[in-house]
This record gives C-alpha cells, sequence and structure tokens, in this order.
C-alpha cells in the first residue's frame, strides 16, 4: 500500500471525494434502484471502463436479482477532451435478444458533454424494444451539456466542477483507475 500511496501523492492535487463518501452515496443509489425496479426484469449495462468500479459497488447495493452486461462506448481517445462521434462496440447477438422487454438500467461515469450516453440512450430505445431506459452515473458536470445531447439522469451520485478527475475507475490515459477515491490531478500531469 506505501507503494501506491508515494506513486499518487506526487500526482494528486486534491481528493475530491473520499472512498467512504463514494460507498455511502453508491449504496444509496443502490436502495433506489432496489424500490424503483422492485418485481420487473432488470439489467444493468455498464459502459466499459470507466463505469467498472462504481456498477459492480452499485450492484452489490442492489437487493433484487439482475443481469449484467458490458458495453464499450468509445469517443474518447486517452487525452482530456471529449470529441467526435461516439462508436459502440463489445456487445454480442445473444446479450441484445436478451434485452428485449427487460428494463434496462444504463451505468456510466461521468456524464461530461451528454455525447456518450445521448448515443446509448438513442441505440437502446430506437435499435432494441427494451420496457424501459432509466440512466444512473457517478458524476455529473454541470456546466458543460452540448446543445442535442441532452440526457434526462434517474441516478446521479455526485455533481462536480468542470474539472478533470480521476480514480474509482476513472482514467488518466489508461491510469488512475485504482484509485479508491476521485482526485484532481496536478496540472504538471495534465498539461
Ligand atoms: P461525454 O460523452 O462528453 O458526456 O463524455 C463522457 C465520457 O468522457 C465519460 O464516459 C468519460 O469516459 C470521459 N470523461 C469525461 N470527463 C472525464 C473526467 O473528468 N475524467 C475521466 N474521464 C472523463
Ligand atoms: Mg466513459
Amino acid at each position: 500500500m506505501s507503494g501506491m500511496r508515494e506513486w499518487y501523492e506526487s500526482k494528486v492535487a486534491e481528493v475530491l471525494i473520499d472512498q467512504a463518501t463514494l460507498q455511502r452515496r453508491v449504496v444509496e443509489l443502490g436502495e433506489q434502484i432496489t424500490a424503483d425496479y422492485e418485481g420487473l426484469p432488470l439489467t444493468v449495462v455498464v459502459v466499459m471502463q470507466g463505469a467498472l468500479f462504481f456498477a459492480a459497488d452499485l450492484v452489490r447495493a442492489v437487493d433484487a436479482p439482475l443481469k449484467m452486461i458490458p458495453i464499450q462506448a468509445s469517443s474518447y481517445h486517452g487525452g482530456k477532451a471529449s470529441r467526435g462521434s461516439v462508436v459502440l462496440s463489445g456487445i454480442d447477438d445473444f446479450s441484445l435478444s436478451d434485452l428485449v422487454d427487460r428494463h434496462v438500467v444504463l451505468v456510466d461515469d461521468v456524464l461530461d458533454t451528454g455525447r456518450t450516453l445521448r448515443r446509448l440512450i438513442d441505440y437502446f430505445t430506437c435499435e432494441i424494444q427494451v420496457a424501459s431506459i432509466g440512466v444512473a452515473v457517478l458524476l455529473r458536470k454541470p456546466t458543460r451539456r452540448e446543445a442535442g445531447f441532452e440526457v434526462d439522469l434517474r441516478y446521479c451520485g455526485f455533481d462536480v466542477a468542470d474539472e478533470f478527475v480521476v480514480g474509482y475507475g476513472l482514467d488518466y490515459q489508461g491510469e488512475y483507475r485504482n484509485l479508491p477515491f476521485i482526485a484532481v490531478l496536478n496540472q504538471e500531469v495534465t498539461k
């Protein structure tokens, strides 16, 4: 553990959301999902890789049967700015057919411009006949939504300012996902 501490201390400017706060909030969201989907066939769709840890904790806080499938959405090439169109991949035909008539909770790490989630919502509602779709994100950046990419969130962990953050699944150039908290990096790291 001390190795990991040395490794991040020189890079992290500020811990924005600590581990205990994350866990408490994720449990609350899980309880909401349990209540909202009682008795309904539920599938949690996880937007990889960023939402991996959030989703893993979230589903363990849901006290009901559910299925879980991953999907990949890429618009984002390891830098700091989201850009371009969003390409979906990694979901097989069997998983797709299994989604018909199921209630879907789509789980992503960050709602930033809204492009990624808008693309996913359109895909699941237009191309697969899911029974319903609700969106859960760990973090919402309130100032960055682009026109035409509005997203209604059913579950939101935290509102954060428009700063680049890492940890608890979120990366900068593939690293920092395994920090157990949400942190802001030093500007020297991200410039
Ligand atoms: P959007 O399509 O612009 O809403 O971007 C959402 C995606 O950009 C998220 O799923 C993340 O993968 C990535 N992203 C946005 N902000 C951050 C951040 O602060 N840290 C790490 N990834 C981010
Ligand atoms: Mg993402």
